[in-house]
């Protein structure tokens, strides 16, 4: 059971680490100078574990809590063949939630904290799954839009420095990079298809495309932890930054497809040799983190519910693993 409610972070310790000593904050601050990982057992400042529990842990609930927006299209999946790759996709992010919770238990939470503050609503998620999936399009721009920021955030991760992190993100970028591509294929399908098809596509960009865009979150003047995380080699290019890289990579890509991107103010702009774009809604996206976006209720309960119908089987693989634990010794005594 939950031992604890709160945000993790200084009240908790992986066993075996070390105690906090001078030797111990030299060769943490080497590890970061020489670009080298930090491991569970090395001695880290108690802020340094705490960021990286709230940011692993958040990062491990949006894979969970992402399933459900696709999930709701696997039953009506147009073929066969879209029906195969999206439930191979869901899973997937099933599996990224999954590296994510273990790599955050490495800090010395356990897992049924994380859920628990999940379930209550204690922590969050990626605002982007409080929105809906009203068309079969939204799986072509969730994979391009969606996967595709997540692709620009999280590949600089791969260089975290604390290492069970950084080595989870490797596996999961080749994944998200995979999901992109089919993302985008649905939509480059209808954008050649029907006139009806490639109305649904373009109607589902516009709706996705400003907050894909915000989920790298606020401007960097209004993120006052950002330095601090790149600091400690956690996180490696401001918001800002990245938002403008996504926006570098959309747009070849948005011409390729043939949607148009719905900002007016997009133009390449010689002198910075990046594409300029507007400014973006940030009211809708406090809104949206605040809890009152089109499904932020709504995803939370179907998680509780799945989470209590799924009692059984945890119980079951339990009662296995102490049977397994018993019989084992049983040989070793005999
Ligand atoms: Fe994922
Ligand atoms: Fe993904």
């Amino acid at each position: 059971m939950a031992t604890s409610t709160s945000t993790a972070g200084s009240d908790i310790a992986a066993p075996g680490i070390a105690a906090a000593d001078a030797a111990g904050e030299a060769r943490f601050a080497e590890l970061l100078a020489t670009e080298s990982r930090v491991e569970p057992t090395d001695w880290m400042p108690a802020a340094y574990r705490k960021t990286l529990v709230r940011q692993i842990s958040q990062h491990a609930h949006s894979e969970i809590i992402g399933m459900q927006p696709e999930g709701n299209w696997i039953t009506r999946a147009p073929s066969l063949k879209r029906k195969a790759i999206l439930m191979a996709k869901v899973q997937d992010e099933a599996g990224h939630g999954l590296y994510l919770y273990s790599a955050a238990q490495t800090l010395g939470i356990d897992r049924e904290t994380m859920f628990d503050q999940l379930l209550t609503g204690k922590a969050k998620y990626s605002s982007i799954f409080n929105y809906v999936t009203p068309t079969w399009a939204d799986m072509g721009s969730i994979g391009w839009l969606v996967d595709g920021a997540a692709i620009c955030n999280q590949v600089p991760l791969c260089r975290a420095s604390y290492g069970p992190y950084g080595r989870a993100m490797v596996r999961i970028c080749k994944e998200e990079s995979f999901h992109q591509r089919q993302g985008f294929e649905i939509l480059l399908e209808l954008m050649r298809g029907t006139p009806g098809q490639r109305e649904m596509a373009q109607e589902s960009v516009n709706r996705w495309y400003a907050p894909a865009l915000m989920m790298f979150g606020p401007p960097d003047d209004d993120s006052p932890n950002s330095a601090q995380s790149m600091a400690w080699n956690i996180k490696r290019f401001s918001n800002d930054d990245l938002r403008q890289r996504f926006v570098d990579m959309l747009v070849p890509q948005a011409e390729v497809l043939g949607v148009t991107l719905p900002d007016p103010d997009i133009r390449w702009n010689e002198e910075r040799g990046h594409y300029d774009f507007g400014d973006l809604d940030w009211d809708e996206f406090h809104e949206v983190l605040a809890g009152r976006g089109q499904a932020n209720a709504v995803r939370v309960a179907n998680r509780r519910a799945a989470h209590d119908e799924g009692a059984w089987v945890r119980e079951a693989a339990r009662a296995y693993a102490d049977a397994r634990a018993t019989e084992t010794e049983g040989r070793i005594a005999s």
